[in-house]
């Protein structure tokens, strides 16, 4: 079962939104529809998160992706559709079992740190666990521990402005992993950092996801930051999920102009892997010719042309197992990396 799921959700904020819903549904075009004060936020979501599973939204400003994920725990009623977490309907739930979900299950880790300033570091990670109703004790034993998992440990006693902004967040990090919420909801959360920090953020979760195994859905406008964290990838246009797919996916084979558009200036050697080009071999491979060169399925193609450098035969693209999946004849890979669209070049 999935863990998280969105049937058809809309959201239409204005003056009569279910009957926004029906025109939408009926054709009319979103601009009309602004122009009367209706604004369809979002229109038409569906999709499901698995368990352990990074699900980000990729959308620019105003495309719907807070709205979207404000839907999820519950804090927005969709105007028409429903979102089910644990094969449960999260607007059916009484009041209390949706606090319940809010302060237990799931949570939100924003863009601004908010941290209160009068609170200890370790009180601003136990926050939680103090509206959960927890005893003092319980409550900084796992705030610590969460103030450890991302690298704060020592911290506890400082006041958040002794922090740097890239340590705030992580203290904001810390609060939505110690209540020990299975699904972590987060808004651009890494957007208010430097660069450089913020690629040791995405690290960092990377990492930390290895062990903890949350489902998160994690909203961004960066393609880079999408393709780096993301599992699987829905981008958003004007309140509608244009493509669903994982960062190969969207990079080969985009659904429109528009997301073509969009992913044009990523770097293609970084996020293609061998699997995505890899032919099935026309003959045996010899694995164990000393001859052979052989590459994981998930090398990014950056770091095929050392080794394609070093032998006139394909490439012999192993699995996990060492077994043979695939392999890659150096123009194929000169192809995927050169101008020529990596479509193509994946059917050639
Ligand atoms: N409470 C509200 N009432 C009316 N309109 C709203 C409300 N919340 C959002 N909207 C509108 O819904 C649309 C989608 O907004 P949303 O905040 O979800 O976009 P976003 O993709 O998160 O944008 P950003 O990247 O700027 O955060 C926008 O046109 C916004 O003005
Ligand atoms: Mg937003």
């Amino acid at each position: 079962m999935s863990k998280l799921v969105a049937e058809h959700v809309f959201k239409v904020f204005g003056r009569r939104p279910k009957e926004g819903v029906r025109r939408i549904q009926a054709g009319t075009d979103r601009d009309e529809l602004r122009a009367e004060g209706t604004t369809a936020a979002v229109i038409d979501a569906s999709f499901e998160v698995q368990q352990g599973e990074i699900f980000v939204v990729m959308g620019l400003s105003g495309s719907g992706k807070s709205t979207l994920l404000r839907t999820l725990n519950g804090l927005a009623q969709p105007t028409s559709g429903r979102v089910l977490f644990d094969g449960r309907d999260v607007s059916s739930l009484a009041a209390k079992d949706l606090r319940h979900l809010r302060s237990h299950r799931i949570s939100m880790v924003f863009q601004h740190f908010a941290l209160f300033p009068h609170r200890s570091v370790l009180d601003n990670a136990g926050y939680g666990l103090e509206v959960q109703g927890l005893p003092r004790q319980e409550r900084e034993e796992r705030a610590a521990q969460a103030l450890e998992l991302v690298g704060l440990a020592g911290w506890e006693r400082s006041w958040p402005d002794e922090l740097s902004g890239g340590m705030q967040q992580r203290v904001g990090l810390a609060r939505a992993l110690a209540t020990d919420a299975d699904l972590l909801l987060m808004d651009e959360s890494f957007s208010a950092l430097d660069p450089l920090i913020r690629r040791d953020m995405q690290d960092q979760l990377l990492t930390l996801q290895q062990r903890l195994r949350k489902t998160i859905v994690f909203i961004t406008h960066d393609l880079n930051e999408a393709m780096r964290l993301g599992d699987r990838i829905a981008v958003m246009r004007d309140g509608r999920i244009v493509q669903i797919g994982t960062a190969q996916d969207i990079l080969v084979d985009p659904a429109s102009d528009y997301v073509a558009s969009f992913v044009q200036d990523v770097d293609r050697s970084r996020v293609l892997t061998a699997a995505s080009i890899m032919q099935k071999p026309p003959v045996a491979v010899d694995l164990s010719d000393p001859q052979c060169v052989t590459a994981h399925t998930d090398t990014p193609l950056a770091e095929l042309l050392t080794p394609a450098s070093r032998t006139r035969q394909p490439l012999a693209v192993v699995d996990d197992e060492g077994r043979l999946s695939g392999v890659i004849a150096r123009d194929t890979l000169l192809a995927a990396l050169g101008d020529q669209p990596v479509k193509e070049a994946h059917r050639a």
